[in-house]
C-alpha cells in the first residue's frame, strides 16, 4: 500500500493533468503544467505524498498521415525524384527540389543582399536630413529590427529544408554538393519563390488569411457538398481532385465534409518542401514567420511590417488530403476517368498551353464529372495560347462539356446569357497593407457529357 500510494498518485496527477490541457487541445505541443495547480487533496494517500511531475503531450492522434494511399504515393514519388529516373538537370524532379532547398538554406544571405543595399541607399540622404529622420523616428533601428526579423525567418527556413531533407530523404552532403555545384557555376539561390511559399502559408493556413478563404471557399464547399449528396454510399467516397492546390488548405477544408478522397496537387517545390514541414508540424498556432518584412511598401506602420503571422490556425491533418506532386499534366497519366469532380482554384491561367489543362480535366474525369473553376485569367508570361473569358468557355463545349445553371447567391453573370459567375477575390496575403491584389475571379460548373 505504502508503495502503490505514488503510483496512484502519479496516475491521479496524470488524469487531473490530462482533464486540465484536454480542452486546450489547440496548443498541441508538450504541455507543462504546475504542479501546484493540480496537486489538490488525494483521498486515501497520506502525506507526505510523493511528487511525479508528469508532462503530457497531447497530440490528436489523426494528425498522422500515414494511409495506404499516402505511402504507395510517397514510393511513386521517390521513384520520380530517383537521380537514374529519367534525364539529369534542371528540370529533374531532384534538381527542382534541391534547388527549392537551396532557396530557403540561403534565405537570411539572399535577403541581406536587399537589406544592405537599402542601408547603403540611405547614405544618400544629406547629414542635416539623416538627422531629422533619426532624432524623430529612428529610422536606422529598422534597418537592426528587420535583420533581426530575417534571421528568425532563416531559422524557421532551416527546420523547413532539415524537415525536406527527412521527408524526401535527402542526405545533407547531397544538398551541400548541389549548392557547391550551383555556387561554382554562378547560380543564385532563388528568393522570390521562398518568399512567395512564406507569404502563402498566411493565405492558406494563418488566421489573417481568413478573409482571402472566404472569397472563394464557400462558394467551392458549397457547390461540392450539392453535388454530390449520397458520396458515401455504394459507389464509395466522392474522388476530388485539386490542382495548383498551393499549400493545400481548401482540399483539408473539403476533407472537413466528409465523404470525400480528396487529392490536391503541386507543382512548385517550394511550395510542397513549405506543405511537408505543414504536414509534420500540425499543432495549432505552433510556429510563426515574419511575412512582410522582407517588402517595405504599402505599410501603414512598422508593426504592420515586423508583424509576426502564427501557423496553422487549425491543426494540419496529413491523412486528409493526399498531395500528389509534379505537372498537373503528366502525373496523373494512369487515372483516367478517376476523378469525381476536379477544382481548378486560381488555377488555369498558369498554362503554358491551357487547351493542355483542359485536355488533363477532360481525360481524368469521368462521363458526368464536375470541372469546377473559380479564379481569374491572369496570364504569365509566355503561355502559347491566351484566351478570353469567351473563348474559354468555347474551346470547352466543344471538347465535351455542359456549362450548368448556378444559383445567383454567388454573384452576377459575367456575360448576358451566359452561366459563368464573377465576383472580386482578394490574393494580396497582406490584409493590411495599402495595396489590394484582386481579381473579378470567374466561377463556373462544367460538366463532361456522356
Ligand atoms: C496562383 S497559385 C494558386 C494556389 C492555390 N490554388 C490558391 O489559390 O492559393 C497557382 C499554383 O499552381 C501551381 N502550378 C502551376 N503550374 C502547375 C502545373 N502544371 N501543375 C501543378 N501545379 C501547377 C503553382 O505552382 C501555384 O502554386
Amino acid at each position: 500500500m505504502l508503495l502503490q500510494g505514488p503510483i496512484w498518485a502519479g496516475l491521479l496527477l496524470s488524469s487531473a493533468l490530462a482533464s486540465k490541457v484536454a480542452p486546450d487541445t489547440e496548443n498541441d505541443a508538450t504541455k507543462l503544467v504546475p504542479v501546484e495547480d493540480v496537486l489538490v487533496e488525494i483521498p486515501g494517500v497520506d502525506p507526505p505524498v510523493e511528487v511525479h511531475q508528469v508532462f503530457l503531450t497531447v497530440q490528436d492522434l489523426a494528425t498522422r498521415k500515414e494511409s495506404p494511399r499516402h505511402t504507395q504515393e510517397k514510393n511513386v514519388l521517390l521513384g520520380r525524384l530517383d537521380r537514374g529516373h529519367g534525364t539529369w538537370g534542371p528540370n529533374h524532379p531532384r534538381h527542382r527540389l534541391l534547388d527549392s532547398l537551396y532557396g530557403f538554406q540561403n534565405y537570411f544571405d539572399r535577403n541581406m543582399e536587399d537589406l544592405n543595399r537599402l542601408k547603403k541607399l540611405y547614405k544618400n540622404v544629406s547629414r542635416q536630413q539623416k538627422k531629422l529622420v533619426e532624432s524623430t523616428i529612428q529610422y536606422s533601428s529598422k534597418f537592426s529590427k528587420v535583420e533581426h526579423l530575417l534571421a528568425e525567418n532563416h531559422r524557421l527556413c532551416q527546420r523547413i529544408v532539415d524537415t525536406a531533407l527527412d521527408f524526401y530523404g535527402v542526405e545533407r552532403s547531397e544538398l551541400d554538393d548541389h549548392i557547391k555545384t550551383a555556387e561554382k557555376n554562378g547560380k543564385v539561390a532563388e528568393k522570390v519563390s521562398v518568399s512567395q511559399a512564406l507569404k502563402h502559408v498566411v493565405r492558406d493556413w494563418s488566421a489573417e488569411g481568413l478573409g482571402e478563404r472566404k472569397d472563394a471557399f464557400p462558394c467551392l464547399l458549397e457547390t461540392l457538398d450539392g453535388l454530390f449528396p449520397d458520396r458515401e454510399g455504394a459507389k464509395g467516397l466522392a474522388k476530388i481532385l485539386l490542382p495548383g492546390a498551393g499549400l493545400g488548405r481548401l482540399g483539408h477544408e473539403l476533407s472537413g465534409l466528409g465523404g470525400f478522397e480528396i487529392t490536391s496537387n503541386e507543382w512548385s517545390m517550394y511550395m510542397n518542401v513549405m506543405y511537408r514541414f505543414l504536414e509534420e508540424h500540425t499543432a495549432t498556432a505552433a510556429e510563426s514567420v515574419y511575412p512582410f518584412v522582407d517588402y517595405w511598401s504599402h505599410h501603414v506602420s512598422n508593426a504592420d511590417m515586423l508583424r509576426k503571422v502564427s501557423f496553422p490556425d487549425t491543426p494540419v491533418n496529413g491523412s486528409a488530403v493526399l498531395l500528389v506532386e509534379g505537372d498537373f499534366t503528366t502525373v496523373f497519366q494512369d487515372k483516367a476517368g478517376y476523378f469525381d469532380a476536379i477544382v481548378t482554384h486560381f488555377f488555369i491561367d498558369t498554362a503554358r498551353n491551357i487547351i493542355s489543362y483542359f485536355d488533363t480535366i477532360h481525360k481524368l474525369l469521368p462521363p458526368g464529372g464536375y470541372w469546377i473553376n473559380f479564379g481569374p485569367l491572369l496570364y504569365g508570361t509566355a503561355p502559347f495560347v491566351q484566351l478570353s473569358l469567351e473563348e474559354i468557355i468555347a474551346v470547352a463545349e466543344a471538347m465535351g462539356f455542359e456549362l450548368l445553371d448556378t444559383p445567383d447567391k454567388w454573384g452576377g453573370l459575367t456575360t448576358e446569357g451566359g452561366k459563368v459567375r464573377g465576383w472580386e477575390a482578394v490574393y494580396g496575403f497582406n490584409e493590411r497593407a495599402l495595396t489590394k491584389n484582386a481579381y473579378q475571379s470567374q466561377f463556373w460548373i462544367a460538366r463532361k457529357r456522356a
